[in-house]
């Protein structure tokens, strides 16, 4: 039975700790780090024990051995959480974006660097998903031949827009941003397609959606349903997403030019009822779109006239993750038992968090990111300590 403990007990852990029951983990909860665990009614609908309330990671820490140490907490707590947990020397598990901040990455690849840690999961749960994985393994084998250029989109309903202008999301001091937050996944699984890093990005957005200006928006469906009151916004919550504090934006689109050629055009929006997040694969022998809401494959070669070649995979779930969480426990557990290797490094992480960083960047500058100086800062801050 694997001893855990967890240092941030919110939705998305207890979720997680949800999906490694259902496939098959012995564990239990030892004990928990949170001022107001708003993951307590996920863990008790799945049966498990949040174990023994700690009033701090060092205490927590201080009641080893465990087998993992998972964290949850919101994102401009990662770094700290992260060196504790690294430093008690326990196998961690940490959500994404792996942290914030370009400071914090360096920070963070300095303490990575170093020798004989223990290992980091971070949970990019899109690379467990089987249609994630089967894209991957289509552009690996060439079936595209080249790849040329992408794009992408993710696009939320509104009441999950909603939630993020209510939820610790909505300010930069602690989500670091809406792109970051949202689709660090996305540009994980880009640069691992593309095998390279970017090289300029530009980015445009604005909060045009969720502000005061747009509070006397009609807030009922055409049914008399009411709109944008999904779910509990949890730890430091705002009561009403278009008078909340957010300093984020509800909307964005990027370029991105990545070192060997490849371009990329996104775009994300947080209140759309058509939901979408598809990504278009143009190579030179083939095209591939992956529907990721409807967790679905097309592929064709370029110039071939019958129907195109379509996948659908079984599972689809409300949280339209599709099953990727219980693949994503199994990948952790048999990194954990030395079985196989997770499908997802921290080098990988602070790679996408920094492409996010940079888009954003661009979008605050109005500028042109050329991403030279931040590769070599991650660079540096490497081999500073290998
Ligand atoms: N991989 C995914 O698909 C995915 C999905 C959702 C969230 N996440 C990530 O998971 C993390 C948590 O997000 P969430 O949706 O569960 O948010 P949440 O608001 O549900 O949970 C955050 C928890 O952290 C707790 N917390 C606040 N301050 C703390 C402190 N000082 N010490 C310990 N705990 C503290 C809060 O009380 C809350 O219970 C974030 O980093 C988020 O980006 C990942």
């Amino acid at each position: 039975m694997k001893r855990i403990g967890v240092i941030g007990l919110g939705q998305r852990i207890a979720h997680v700790l949800a999906a490694m029951e259902e496939s098959g983990w012995s564990l239990r909860v030892a004990g928990h780090v949170d001022p107001s665990p708003v993951g307590l009614p996920i863990l008790a609908e799945a049966g498990i024990d949040p174990g023994r309330a700690y009033a701090d990671p060092q205490s927590l820490l201080a009641d080893g051995p465990f087998d993992l140490v998972m964290i949850g907490s919101p994102n401009h707590l990662h770094l700290a959480h992260l060196e504790a947990a690294l430093d008690a020397g326990y196998p961690v598990f940490a959500e994404k974006p792996i942290v914030r901040t370009p400071k914090e990455s360096f920070a963070l690849a300095r303490r990575l660097a170093r020798a004989g840690g223990p290992p980091l999961f971070i949970g990019l749960v899109m690379r467990s998903m089987p249609l994630v994985r089967e894209v991957i393994a289509r552009v690996d084998a060439g079936e595209l031949g080249e790849l040329i250029s992408m794009d992408a989109t993710e696009h939320l309903h509104p009441e999950h827009g909603a939630y993020l202008a209510r939820n610790w999301r909505r300010k930069a001091e602690w989500g670091g941003s809406f792109m970051l937050d949202k689709v660090c996944h996305d540009f994980d699984i880009f640069g691992r397609l593309v095998g390279a890093r970017p090289a300029r990005v530009a980015s445009f957005g604005g909060r045009r959606i969720f502000h005061p200006g747009a509070a006397d928006r009609p807030r009922h469906y055409e049914d008399g349903s009411p709109a944008y009151a999904l779910r509990d916004a949890g730890w430091m919550a705002a009561n009403d997403p278009f008078h909340s504090d957010m300093d984020l934006f509800d909307h964005q689109t990027a370029l991105v030019h990545y070192e060997n050629g490849v371009a990329l055009s996104f775009h994300a929006n947080s209140h759309v009822n058509l939901q979408e997040r598809r990504w278009y694969l143009a190579g030179s022998h083939g095209t591939l779109v992956a529907d990721l809401v409807r967790n679905r494959m097309l592929f064709r070669p370029t110039l071939d006239r019958r129907r195109p070649e379509r996948l659908d995979f079984a599972t689809r779930t409300a949280d339209l993750h599709n099953g990727a969480d219980q693949a994503m426990a199994a990948d952790l557990l048999a990194a954990l038992d030395d079985a196989s290797r997770f499908p997802v490094t921290p080098w990988d992480s602070l790679e996408a968090g920094l492409t996010v960083m940079a888009i954003d960047e661009a979008a605050l500058t109005g500028e042109v990111v050329d991403c030279t100086p931040i590769w070599r800062g991650l660079d540096e801050a490497r081999g500073a300590e290998a």
